[in-house]
């Protein structure tokens, strides 16, 4: 049995409780982060606490707690959990003033939820898909207009990994004006020739973690990066695909809405970031 964090307390999983008034619950207003932790560390732990933050401001939520406490929390989860290789899920949530309205309640007297709970993934970082690669399908993207702050809002995201599914495929690419945004929960990437394409920062896409890493090392390793919108009929002729995320790091996509991407195979530039990221990535984790 695990052990989570709720609100100050670790308790086994069993006796972990929120109200039922909690505003996630009935509005789904609250945000979330997953941190991947492999050989016991966390991975890009800065850079979700971060975001964590921008989300919090962006939703006039309070912060639940300091950087230093929230990194103990899920220092302390690993250990109690003895996670080698997994995932560190972390929700804040705007609480509960023990009823439903929808005006917000007074951050004075109304607390924010925090919590906190591991996944244990065995050999994350050596995941059979990558080397297989991707199916992937396209929808179109029916999300709200600021997909840039994570909140717990995930039914359309699971509804398209359900469509993706009942297509026989691994996931899917939602798509605006012809243009892809996103996956259902990572990042989206073509690769032309040299150049890796990918859809620049705003409110229509999340600001991912492992994106914003991966594309620092690909500058680095004097690869090109073109930052714009890609329609899907480019995505379809490109040379390969990829989608980046904290659980999935860098994962290559082999086929879209049926058509096969270069050879069919996991591509060479995937690979290749793939690699650099899990290196790089576990020199800086903590
Ligand atoms: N999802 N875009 C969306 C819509 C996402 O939900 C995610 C992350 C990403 C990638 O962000 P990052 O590299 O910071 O993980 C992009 C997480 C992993 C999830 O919901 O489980």
């Amino acid at each position: 049995m695990r052990t989570v964090y709720v609100n100050g307390d670790y308790l086994p999983e069993t006796e972990a409780k929120i109200s039922i008034f909690d505003r996630a619950f009935l509005m789904a207003d609250g945000v979330y982060e997953v941190t991947s932790v492999l050989g016991g560390k966390l991975i890009d732990f800065a850079g979700h606490l971060t975001r964590l933050e921008r989300s919090l401001n962006e939703l006039d939520m309070k912060k639940p707690a300091a950087f230093d406490d929230l990194l103990e929390i899920h220092r302390e989860l690993v250990r109690v959990n003895e996670i080698e290789d997994g995932l560190v899920y972390l929700q804040v949530t705007r609480g509960s003033d023990g009823d439903r309205d929808f005006v917000f309640p007074d951050p004075e007297t109304t607390e924010p939820t925090l919590v906190l709970f591991t996944q244990s993934k065995p050999g994350l970082a050596n995941s059979p898909q990558a080397g297989k690669g991707l199916k992937i399908i396209s929808i179109d993207d029916l999300r709200w207009g600021r997909r840039d702050i994570k909140t717990v809002q995930l039914l359309y995201p699971s509804m398209g990994k359900m469509m993706a599914k009942k297509a026989g495929c691994d996931d899917a690419w939602m798509i605006e004006d012809g243009h892809v945004t996103e996956g259902t929960s990572n990042n989206a990437y073509i690769v032309k020739g040299n150049k890796i394409i990918t859809r620049q920062l705003s409110n229509d896409i999340l600001h991912g973690i492992t994106r914003a890493a991966v594309l620092r090392f690909a500058r680095e390793a004097q690869m090109e990066v073109e930052e714009r919108p890609f329609t899907i009929d480019e995505a379809k002729a490109a040379d390969e695909g990829f989608i980046t995320s904290a659980s999935a790091f860098v994962m290559p996509v082999v086929e879209i809405d049926g058509q096969t991407l270069g050879d069919g195979a996991p591509g060479p530039v995937a690979r290749r970031l793939r690699e650099i990221y899990l290196d790089e990535s576990l020199k800086t984790a903590v």
